[in-house]
């Protein structure tokens, strides 16, 4: 059995210990380098209660091999976050020579509130282990979004409790995710102008000659002779359709441009919104609106009703629901909540399958809420119904209100 010393931390070196101060150095890499080949078994590190020895049973030799071939940091840390072990991956990570990081702390390479979160997690770790997201400090002042996977190993000879921790970097995720965000955006803000686009269409020429037919089928009603009974009758009837047909076509461009935003306010907007639901399907909407305090900013108050108009597409396409709450509240932000009591579905297994295909509308609104500094929220149990919330940021001056 080979056993070495290191020393955690050390003090300023008068000059004439420079000679041992190099032996010592020496020593410690040639102990790192028969860490890393395998060729220790133990190790001795000064601590306040004296020298703790750390074994690394030769037993263990294959899983270190296996462990540097890996794409993701490996870390054993002391419960003192001392390093005892990191693969080359980390180092390479954390911008970092792999001599330089181990034996050092853990905690250089992490923020304030990131230290303050590991040390509760290494308090209450069990076995089943914990996650963490993080932001690492690499040695050339960058920062790295990183996952961390931590788990307590057994307690070795010296009884100090030592922590695994995997070390996944996350920039590529982050960046993908960033991507696929502003992909989003671009897609609603695509959607938005064609919708304004459709609705002048329908408004303009749709809706312009529906009118003008009515106008004619009832000048033509009125032409025929009282005798023509069943002709004038059927044309009275063709009349009321083509009435219904521009209300509807109407109805159709106020929902693709909502100038009733513009016009009446969020809350008239969204009271309008449910009434139509509510008249239109037949579903009870229960309505709990207050008025607000100010205004929100155009694309605050879009995101809501975008939002409220998805929501209830849903339900009617695919909630079987027989009663729908909604609620706007403001608070230290605006609160809407769009509540279902349908056959709800599992949001998790739905965002995990979707893969590229499937609706926009559940993306549609979180990004929309994203956008506007808010957050989408989404609760859904089968069987049990669905529950959708959205907060808005106040704007600046707005009172809250409890
Ligand atoms: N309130 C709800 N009740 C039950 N299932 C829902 C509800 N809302 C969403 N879902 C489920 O989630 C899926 C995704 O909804 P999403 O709005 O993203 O897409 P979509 O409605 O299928 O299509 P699009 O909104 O693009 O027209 C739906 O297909 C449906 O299975
Ligand atoms: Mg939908």
């Amino acid at each position: 059995m080979k056993t070495t010393r290191h020393q955690s931390s050390s003090r300023p070196a008068p000059s004439r210990e420079l000679v041992e101060l190099r032996v010592r150095l020496a020593e410690a890499e040639e102990t790192l380098r028969a860490i890393h080949t395998g060729e220790v078994d133990t190790v001795v590190v000064a601590g306040k209660q004296g020298p703790q020895v750390f074994t690394l049973k030769g037993a263990e030799h294959a899983y270190r091999m296996l462990i540097e071939s890996m794409n993701e940091g490996a870390l054993t840390i002391t419960a003192d976050k001392t390093i005892l072990y990191a693969n080359q991956c980390f180092a390479r990570m954390v911008k970092c020579p792999l001599e330089q990081v181990t034996g050092s702390s853990f905690r250089r390479f992490l923020s304030a509130a990131d230290r303050a979160t590991l040390r509760a997690l290494l308090k209450r770790a069990d076995k089943s282990g914990s996650k963490i997201q993080v932001r690492l400090k690499a040695g050339d002042g960058s920062q790295i979004p990183a996952h961390l996977s931590i788990r307590p190993l057994a307690k070795n000879g010296s009884k100090s409790a030592t922590f695994g921790i995997v070390v996944t970097d996350m920039t590529e995720t982050r960046r993908n995710e960033e991507m696929l965000r502003a992909l989003t955006h671009r897609v609603v803000q695509v959607q938005e102008a064609e919708r304004g686009r459709v609705a002048l269409e329908l408004h303009d020429n749709i809706t312009q000659h529906l009118c003008a037919v009515l106008v004619r089928w009832q000048a033509l009603a009125n032409k025929l002779p009282a005798r023509e009974k069943a002709s004038r009758g059927e044309v009275i009837i063709l009349s009321k359709m083509l009435g219904q047909t521009v209300d509807e076509v109407q109805r159709i461009a106020r929902n693709l441009r909502p100038s009733v935003l513009d016009e009446l306010g969020l809350v008239h907007a969204l009271r309008a919104t449910c009434t139509e639901f509510a008249d239109r399907t037949g579903v009870s909407l229960k309505l709990a609106c207050k008025p607000l305090t100010a205004r929100l900013p155009a694309e605050g108050e879009l995101a809501l009703y975008r939002i409220l108009q998805n929501a209830l597409e849903n339900v009617e396409k695919h909630a079987r629901a027989r009663h729908v709450t909604v609620c706007l509240r403001q608070r230290a932000f605006i609160q809407l909540t769009i509540n279902d009591d349908g056959i709800g579905f599992d949001p998790e297994h739905h965002a995990a399958k979707r893969k590229g295909k499937g609706g926009l509308g559940l993306l549609s609104m979180r990004e929309r809420a994203t956008y506007v500094g808010g957050a989408f929220k989404i609760k859904s149990v089968r069987g049990a119904g669905t529950k959708i919330e959205v907060l808005i940021p106040l704007p600046p001056g707005a009172l809250a209100v409890n």
